[in-house]
């Protein structure tokens, strides 16, 4: 199928990511909030990523005019109407997220494929809040969204083989390699480094060592990017706590069981870098 013309709903932080990767591969994007203001701020900070992008030398100024000229902010899901991929990127929510998918449902033609961009929650519950199941599928992609080089393709049981192979193509254009997976919860990436995160908060937690010296040595003996706790307050520590309810609910894997601590800071309003503070103090 040929996509030409993109879709975002939520312009947050993994939205406005998948709205600024696919304008830069040469897509028209419409890109969706539930009012003006948010759109504003999710739009102010595409804006700010592409400034950084042309300051670096990455793209020029010319290019990232006409990158921004291919991106149009809407309130009204009737923009979707000449849509022929729409990407889900709201709140980790099902009854929000099945909400949004039937009005996408309703708001775009009948070839259009719609795609959520869950981090753990099931893809198919979304797809049967459409008529549309076959054509329903999970692009997962990864924060910080222009940096990250691959998406998990999530094909549920009711996803059509042809829908999954336009899936990787346009994970091809945007210069992603695409992973498949089931439509479990987690996925892969989740399902595996939830655990080491989580596991490293309990240590933490216990006593085990001090967070810099736990953070230190999983990036200096393992050559993690960010430890384990950085991450945490990366990824945001109530989606965090989010992702781990979620993924124990489903697979009843201790593994999986939110810290006490982490259930405590996400109470105390410490989720990370977006509010300044978590396991490290960003003010
Ligand atoms: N947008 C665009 N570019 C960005 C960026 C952003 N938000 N953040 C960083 N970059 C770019 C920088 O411009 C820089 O580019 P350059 O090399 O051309 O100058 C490059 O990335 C490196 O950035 P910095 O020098 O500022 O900092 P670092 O070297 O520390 O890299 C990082 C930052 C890329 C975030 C790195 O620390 C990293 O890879 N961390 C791990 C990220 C990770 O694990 N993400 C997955 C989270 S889990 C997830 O998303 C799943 C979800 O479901 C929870």
């Amino acid at each position: 199928m040929n996509i030409k013309n993109v879709g975002v709903v939520g312009c947050g932080q993994m939205g406005g990511g998948i709205v600024e990767v696919s304008a830069k591969a040469g897509y028209h994007v419409v890109v969706l909030e539930v009012n003006q203001a948010f759109l504003d701020k999710g739009m102010a900070n595409v804006t700010a990523s592409l400034d950084r992008a042309a300051k670096k030398g990455r793209i020029t100024e010319e290019e990232k005019d006409k990158i921004l000229g291919r991106i149009k902010g809407t309130t009204s899901f009737d923009d979707f109407k000449h849509c022929d991929l729409v990407i889900e990127a709201v709140i980790e929510n099902m009854e929000e997220k099945k909400r949004v998918f039937a009005a996408l449902d309703k708001a775009c033609p009948p070839h259009a494929i719609l795609a959520s961009n869950t981090s753990c929650l099931s893809v198919l519950d979304m797809a049967m809040a459409t008529r549309r199941q076959s054509q329903v599928l999970g692009l997962h992609f990864f924060n910080p969204v222009p940096v990250m080089k691959i998406v998990e393709i999530v094909k549920t049981i009711l996803t059509s083989d042809d829908v999954v192979a336009a899936g990787r193509a346009f994970c091809d254009s945007i210069d992603k390699k695409s992973v498949l997976c089931k439509d479990t919860p987690g996925f892969i990436a989740n399902r595996l480094a939830i655990i080491v995160v989580i596991a490293t908060i309990r240590a933490y937690e216990q006593g085990l060592a001090t967070k810099e010296d736990i953070d230190l040595t999983m990036k200096l003996g393992l050559n993690h990017p960010m430890g384990p706790l950085e991450l945490a307050d990366f990824i945001g520590l109530d989606t965090l706590y989010f992702i781990a309810c979620a993924m124990y609910d489903e697979l009843k894997d201790p593994a999986y069981l939110p810290p006490v601590l982490l259930k405590k800071m996400v109470i105390a309003g410490q989720l990370g870098r977006k509010s300044g503070k978590g396991f490290y103090d960003y003010k």
